[in-house]
């Protein structure tokens, strides 16, 4: 019992409130289920109306507290309105996670005006919109967590970095300029940094089973990862006990990114 209090207390999300960006598929999914199950209410937000409807049917059987806002953050005015939707439901959040992304790799030379901006948008833009509409509010009420998903092509170029790793490289900057602002006022920004996770994301690269077991070879572990992987992370992450842990970046992926 005096363990159960102990870690309660580093680690219980109890009475707080996530949005989860993604949170319908893959990493963002797991995400959301892991921070519901250590007791945050939870929005989960994406496109897909009926991935969100199971995502929170499946959290609610379990005896979580999950709601949903159905939106295109590809969208500047989507994203506001998703966020004084989502602010709604259980309250202002405590916890801003930022999982949802697109990968459309096209070669460098062919890269267009559409997927350059498209990217941004989703994997930059919108991770900045929901930081400036909670962060502040957060960092006013003395706690706060901001989560991003970036990538380890924030870090190294491969298979069609583009506009992907130029993307995941500004998220990692946007963490460190929100930890700057708002750290000394309670609010932790951070990020996660996945190696390579079979998901709907890569459903292409996954399918090739050469370089699924090329991309696992990489890793210490001899596995690629799985959104399971993320979740004790996440809860560490938007917990009380990484207080002291800000704009850094937390790499969760087998040891993908040390060799
Ligand atoms: N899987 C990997 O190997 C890997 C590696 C490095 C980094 N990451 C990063 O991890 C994060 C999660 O990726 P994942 O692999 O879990 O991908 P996933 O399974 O494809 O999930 C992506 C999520 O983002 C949502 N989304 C995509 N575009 C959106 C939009 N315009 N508006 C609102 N929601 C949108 C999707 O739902 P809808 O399509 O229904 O909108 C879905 O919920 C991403 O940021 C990705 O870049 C993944």
């Amino acid at each position: 019992m005096a363990a159960q209090t102990y870690l309660s207390e580093l680690f219980s999300l109890e009475g707080r409130v996530a949005l989860v960006t993604g949170g319908s598929s893959g990493i963002g999914r797991a995400i959301a289920e892991a921070l519901a199950r250590a007791g945050a209410s939870v929005v989960v937000l994406a496109r897909g109306e009926a991935a969100l409807d199971f995502t929170v049917t499946e959290l609610t059987a379990a005896g979580c507290r999950a709601a949903r806002v159905t939106a295109d953050l590809s969208v500047r005015a989507s994203v506001r309105t998703a966020a004084e939707e989502a602010a709604q439901i259980f309250g202002e959040p405590d916890i801003l996670v930022n999982s949802a992304g697109i990968n459309l790799r096209p070669p460098m030379s062919e890269l267009s005006d559409d997927v350059w901006d498209t990217t941004m948008a989703v994997n930059l833009d919108a991770p900045f919109l929901l930081g400036r509409r909670f962060g502040p509010a957060m960092a006013a009420r003395g706690y706060g967590r901001i989560i991003h998903i970036t990538s380890q092509q924030a870090h190294r170029a491969f298979v069609h970095s583009g506009a992907y790793g130029v993307s995941k490289g500004a998220l990692e900057s946007l963490a460190r300029s929100q930890a700057e602002a708002w750290s000394p006022h309670g609010v932790t920004a951070n990020t996660l940094v996945p190696g390579f996770v079979p998901t709907p994301l890569n459903a292409h690269l996954s399918a090739n089973p050469t370089q699924v077991a090329a991309l696992a070879a990489r890793t210490l572990t001899g596995r690629n990862g799985l959104p399971q992987d993320f979740a004790s992370a996440a809860v560490f992450l938007a917990s009380p006990a990484s207080a002291y842990v800000t704009g850094q970046s937390l790499f969760v992926d087998g040891g993908f990114s040390v060799h």
